[in-house]
């Protein structure tokens, strides 16, 4: 036996030589239409990892991250103007994805989300439905915080921004800005879009609406307060240049690039003609813009004006990664720095911007009346499915179409055929053949084991770069090609005939997939967490041996002799709706 830990453990330290060599012998032969595009995203290489740390506790360092520190992740603060869909869910579905490896990881994270509930947008909403805003607020953020629950997100802050502690924050960050001399008052007329709370130049109208699509109105000459944005054009410039990893995907850092080359006018911060808002200090007149409001509360949850050492801010701040639709990137990517080096204040180290889901190929709109919502998406599919589908069936960064048809054939393909029968098919020939326990006699590893197994203990490095650049469907990838590869595995092995001729070769062919599967399951923590404890919880690991610390400590492998009961279906399986074109 101490002779097979031996060579065990040489075939998964000899590199992941082997490892790739498996998966490349393994897809020339074919396993499934989709083999050849997941191992050519195998090969491909994520952008912009600059060294790895396999074995060690942390996550790859890139250029915007050194792998170690404490890290805080944000979701924008959702608007309470309306109830949660689908785009709440998927941006805060990313975070939890990447805020939960981070710390599977041994990451220290601050996983933050809330709701932002100023501005002209609720105030019209609440008084339309006959409530108080604050009435209004409160009922409205408490279905964000329940969908968070429902959607199983490990955020460790919410927060509100109708909260004192938030409101004194963005005054002091004000009064920052004044005494910085970013400040001044003036008069704005000009157009605004209530929808987008967004202030837009006529040239910037199409066919005299905002160029998102939403309606606009001329605010009339009104006293406001300006921050000095035009003098940042030139420094933020610089910022990006120097900092190319600022902004992800590449292409939004050119559409920044080029908005600000485009001229930054003085951006109105203040206004007089509704009052739901922070008021703006020492001139009662005036409420803030929300989106001054609204950014602020990336530091106020974080105990923000108060720096001392020890306290959050000094802890987490800079955030490590602001994760946002890219319907809001001019927000974060120009407004948010130019605060900030206004108040003479680190920038955020990472901004990503996802791209926006469609309902069968249409813009999803309340009037065209396919609005998804997330809480019926769980009660048909579960929760794990559905961060399953929305977390890896389109590139991060890229828009999507959501169809059922598309969510059942994925789910039924990857989830129950490929991973739920794996574990299935394993943990039945365990049960039934090896005396209901973990087989121990077991014998000498063939190359096609030790290939299996040095590919599994390859996966933490693989993932760690996907997650460590954002590419959470490459990750989610990676992770579908290791179950196909184990699956082919058991197909060529056959350890159902093998119980029958030999039953030493029958254990050590069963050993090794469950040894796999651990690794699997610790892996697919992050992105479906209930469902991967079921399947610990049947290979009989320990809640306390499910780091990605105790991947490859040999006393946290599977335990030889362990008793395993009887294996429950993990994944159910969806009917497949009859397509319309069909009879
Ligand atoms: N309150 C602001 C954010 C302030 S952050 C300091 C806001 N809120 S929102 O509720 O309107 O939008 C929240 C997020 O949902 C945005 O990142 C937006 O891109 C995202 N989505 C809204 N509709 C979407 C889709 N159809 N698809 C994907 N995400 C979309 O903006």
């Amino acid at each position: 036996m101490r002779m097979n830990n031996m060579i065990l453990a040489a075939f998964i330290s000899s590199s992941s030589r082997s490892a790739r060599g498996f998966l490349t012998s393994q897809s020339k032969r074919g396993v499934s239409p989709f083999t050849n595009a997941a191992t050519r995203l195998l090969s491909s290489t994520v952008e912009p990892i600059t060294s790895t740390s396999p074995g060690t506790r942390g996550t790859p360092s890139t250029s915007f991250d050194d792998g170690t520190s404490p890290f805080e992740i944000t979701t924008p603060i959702y608007y309470v103007n309306d109830k949660p869909h689908i785009g709440h869910a998927y941006t805060s579905l990313a975070c939890d994805v990447i805020a939960r490896y981070m710390r599977l990881s041994g990451r220290d994270v601050y996983f933050l989300s809330g709701t932002d509930e100023h501005g002209q947008k609720v105030e019209t909403t609440a008084k339309a439905k006959g409530m108080e805003p604050q009435d209004f607020c409160d009922e409205v953020s408490q279905s964000f915080r329940d969908l968070l629950k429902l959607l199983n997100i490990s955020n460790d802050e919410f927060i509100r921004t109708t909260q004192s502690h938030h409101k004194e924050a963005v005054q002091h960050f004000w009064k920052q800005l004044v005494d910085k001399g970013a400040i001044y008052l003036g008069s704005y007329e000009g157009w605004y879009s209530v929808r987008d709370e967004c202030y837009y130049n006529e040239s910037e109208l199409v066919d005299g609406k905002a160029p998102t699509g939403a309606d606009v109105e001329w605010v009339k000459k009104e006293d406001s307060y300006f921050f000095k944005l035009s003098d940042y054009e030139d420094r933020l410039l610089e910022f990006y240049e120097a900092h190319p990893d600022f902004i992800a995907p590449e292409s939004r850092l050119n559409e920044v690039v080029s908005f600000v080359k485009g001229g930054l006018k003085d951006l109105s911060i203040s206004r007089t003609t509704f009052d739901w808002g922070v008021p703006v200090p020492d001139d009662k007149d005036h409420v803030m813009y929300v989106w001054i409001d609204a950014l602020t509360n990336y530091m106020s949850a974080l105990g923000y004006p108060s720096t001392d050492p020890g306290s959050n801010f000094d802890k987490y701040w800079p955030a490590s990664l602001h994760v946002v639709g890219k319907d809001i990137l001019r927000f974060h990517a120009v407004y948010w720095p130019a605060f900030l080096m206004a108040a003479d204040l680190p920038l955020p180290k990472r901004l990503f911007a996802h791209g926006w889901w469609t309902k069968d190929g249409e813009k999803i709109s309340k009037s065209l009346g396919n609005v998804i919502d997330p809480v019926e998406l769980i009660d048909t599919y579960g929760v794990d499915p559905t961060r399953f589908f929305l977390m890896s069936e389109v590139a991060f960064g890229n828009d999507g179409d959501f169809s059922d048809e598309k969510m059942i054939y994925k789910v039924n393909a990857n989830l129950s055929n490929e991973l739920g029968n794996l574990n299935q098919r394993i943990m039945s020939l365990v049960f039934k053949n090896c005396n209901k326990a973990v087989p121990t006699d077991i014998g000498e590893l063939t190359e096609d084991d030790a290939a299996l197994l040095a590919s599994a203990a390859s996966l933490r490095e693989e993932t760690g770069k996907m997650i460590a650049s954002q590419s959470i469907d490459k990750y989610v990838q990676h992770m579908i090609q290791m179950v196909w590869d184990a699956n082919k595995y058991i197909d060529v092995q056959a350890p159902w005939v093998l119980k029958k001729t030999d039953t030493k070769r029958m254990n050590t062919v069963l050993y090794v997939l469950m040894e796999v599967m651990r690794h699997v399951a610790i892996l697919y923590q992050p992105l479906m967490p209930s469902s991967s404890n079921k399947i610990l919880d049947q290979l009989g690991v320990p809640e306390n041996e499910r780091g990605f610390e105790h991947l490859e400590k040999e006393s946290c492998k599977i335990q030889k002799g362990k008793e395993v009961s009887k294996p429950q279906a993990v994944f159910p399986r969806f009917e497949v709706p009859e397509r319309a074109d069909s009879n």
